[in-house]
Parts: C-alpha cells; sequence; structure tokens
C-alpha cells in the first residue's frame, strides 16, 4: 500500500484531529494539493518559506555536517545560513551560483545538504536540476534541496529531476495574492518526510489553518496565473531588452540568457521573475523604481500585481548584506527585480515606457 504523508499517518494513529499544531483538516488539504502537483510521497505546509527551509535543514543537520550552498540566493537564507548554522557548528561552502563543477569540487566527507536555488533571487540564474541532483548522489548519505519558488511547481518539478526535497515560499506564486505568508516542502522519500514532520511539530513553524485555506484558494488558479504571468514576462523581456538606457537583462526565456538551454530543458515556460540593469547605475535605479505608477515598489513578487524592487537598497541591501558580498553575487547597484503580474501587458510596458523617459 502507497503510505500517505505524515500528517495523515498520525491522524489515523490517533483516529482523529487533536490539536491544530500537530495536524488539522486545512493545512493537509493545501499539502495534498501542493503534492499531487510536486509528485511525491508528501508535502509539509509551514508557517512562512524561512520556516520550510530552517525547518527542513535543522531537521536534517547536525554540528559537524557541511552543506554546499550556491551564491547568490535570496537573502535571508543566505544570512541564516551564514549566520544560523554556523552558530551551531555547521560548516557552509558558498559556490558559484549553478556551477555543478563547483558543487563537485567543494564536497567534503561530512557534507550533508547540497542546496540549490532556481530560478535564483535575484539574478535569475539557472541551476541544471538533472545534473545536481547527479552530483548529490555522489554522496549517498547527503541529501540535496532545491528552492522551487521563483518557477512555482506548474513550471518546474524538480523531484522528478531526481532532486530529494523541494521548497516554496508559497507566500509567492503558490498563495498568489500577496494576502499570506507560508512555506512548503514535498519529498518523494518517506523516511526524510517523516523526519522533517516530526521536527515541524516539535519546533511548531506550522501554518494556520485559515492561511493554509488561503493557500489552497490560490493552488485552484496556479495554472491561469503562471501561464498568464509567463506571456506578460516574455513580452516585457523582449521590451527591456531592446530598450537604450537598459543594460543586460535576465530572464530565462530569452536567448541571450546564459542558462536558456537548461531553462528550456526543465521549464515549460519561465514565468513572471525578470532582472535587469540600468545603464546608469544606482540613481537611474532609484529614479526608475520611484516613478512607476500601476507597478508597486515592494518587496515579495509572484502577486497577481506587478512589483518593482532595487535589491542593492531593498532585499539584499545593506541590513542584510555586506557590499562585497553583493558583487560578489553579481546583484550591481544598478539591478533591479521585476515580477510581472497578470495584468494588461500593455498598460505594464506603458507605465515602464513612462518611467524610463525620467530616468
Ligand atoms: C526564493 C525565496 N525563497 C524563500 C523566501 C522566503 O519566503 P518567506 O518570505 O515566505 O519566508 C523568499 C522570499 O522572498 C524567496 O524569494
Amino acid at each position: 500500500m502507497k503510505k500517505r504523508p505524515c500528517a495523515t499517518i498520525l491522524i489515523r494513529l490517533i483516529e482523529g484531529y487533536i490539536y491544530s499544531r500537530l495536524a488539522n483538516h486545512s493545512c493537509e488539504s493545501a499539502a495534498h494539493a501542493i503534492n499531487s502537483l510536486e509528485g511525491g510521497v508528501g508535502t509539509l505546509v509551514f508557517s512562512s518559506g524561512m520556516g520550510a527551509i530552517t525547518t527542513t535543514l535543522l531537521a536534517l543537520l547536525k554540528t559537524g555536517d557541511h552543506v554546499i550552498a550556491p551564491y547568490p540566493l535570496y537573502s535571508t537564507t543566505y544570512t541564516m545560513m551564514k549566520r544560523t548554522l554556523s552558530n551551531y557548528g555547521i560548516d557552509v561552502t558558498f559556490i558559484e551560483a549553478g556551477n555543478i563543477e563547483d558543487y563537485k569540487k567543494a564536497i567534503k566527507p561530512n557534507t550533508k545538504i547540497f542546496y540549490g536555488e532556481t530560478p535564483n533571487n535575484p539574478c535569475l540564474g539557472i541551476l541544471d536540476l538533472k545534473a545536481f541532483a547527479d552530483v548529490a548522489r555522489l554522496v549517498p548519505t547527503a541529501v540535496s534541496v532545491v528552492d522551487s519558488t521563483f518557477a512555482s511547481p506548474y513550471l518546474q518539478r524538480p523531484l522528478e529531476l531526481g532532486v530529494d526535497i523541494v521548497i516554496h515560499s508559497c507566500t509567492k506564486y503558490l498563495g498568489g495574492h500577496s494576502d499570506i505568508v507560508a512555506g512548503c516542502m514535498s519529498t518523494k522519500d518517506e523516511e526524510i518526510l517523516s523526519g522533517i514532520c516530526e521536527f515541524q511539530r516539535e519546533t511548531g513553524s506550522c501554518l494556520s489553518p485559515f492561511d493554509a485555506f488561503l493557500l489552497l484558494r490560490g493552488v485552484r488558479t496556479l495554472p491561469l496565473r503562471m501561464e498568464k504571468h509567463s506571456q506578460n514576462g516574455m513580452k516585457i523581456a523582449q521590451y527591456l531588452e531592446q530598450h537604450p538606457k537598459i543594460g543586460k537583462v535576465y530572464y530565462p526565456g530569452l536567448p541571450s540568457h546564459p542558462q536558456h538551454e537548461v531553462a528550456k530543458k526543465q521549464m515549460s515556460a519561465f514565468g513572471g521573475m525578470i532582472a535587469f540593469e540600468v545603464a546608469d547605475g544606482l540613481e537611474a535605479a532609484k529614479t526608475l523604481v520611484e516613478s512607476v505608477k500601476l507597478i508597486n515598489l515592494a518587496v515579495s513578487l509572484g502577486s497577481t500585481e506587478s512589483l518593482i524592487e532595487h535589491p542593492a537598497t531593498m532585499t539584499h541591501g545593506p541590513f542584510q548584506m555586506r557590499p562585497e558580498d553583493r558583487r560578489k553575487g553579481g546583484i550591481s547597484d544598478g539591478l533591479i527585480r521585476l515580477s510581472v503580474g497578470i495584468e494588461n501587458v500593455d498598460d505594464l510596458i506603458r507605465d515602464l515606457e513612462q518611467a524610463l523617459a525620467k530616468v
């Protein structure tokens, strides 16, 4: 008989719900829906994307273990690995994002986690998921973990390509409406699932039932939204690429993207996340993000409405990262991150056009 997700096993044992931190109907429904999209043996939902990431890592790691992680990556994941994991005696080697050879070279006898993020935040770099899973298998006791938030399970399914664990910030595309903070992890390995489930119950990073209800509502429209995000994303990336005031455009769907061929292989479309450089740097970037009218200046991403932000002063800014860390990750002062929503694409282009005229 096919085993059921951990929370369901628990319910079977106790014959009913006894306490919401342990299991509840709304969280289980959202987890089952996401699990069917990812193709795992089970999914757990969490109080945030960071809750999913830290709970998963701390459940699997112990003092003396080693983690290989890419750079750049979502800023809080980076600082959590750099500060918090080292406080627990866990060694982290940061390698160049997407570089499979670097993962191989960084392996140590105590390597326990191979970590990846694709497309990555904020530069939209792509990790070859199959090659990554194959490298992780060189260490039989290690586990591969991928943050697939920018793609959502509609565009990319890492478990099918051999990755052990896939994580999302459901605050983004899975929720889809900027009205919840949530996270999830899915796996094909029952032992991993029950270990993390147990750790989550002990440490309490569970999702509230009401947010789980909103998450499930979001999942219902994921295909419609992702198709539209991807159509709009491609049109805006093409528009930006030909604009004289824009330097580089990083969008996995553009043939000019360095890992476009890998993206074509593992993604069914390319989503709504774009990063681009404003040719004149910091001041020009600030002017642009402050001049848009329809697009909102805000962090977060993956919602129906378009959001723009300036990583060097916002998500990856001084309160999170040192300038040398930003430079190392290719996060320049002129870099802008755009989360393209599902609005009329001509309206979005008109908004960018009037803002670029002020730069
Ligand atoms: C790629 C990625 N992973 C994880 C997170 C953390 O998610 P949350 O804000 O839900 O904790 C974010 C947040 O922006 C993100 O962009």
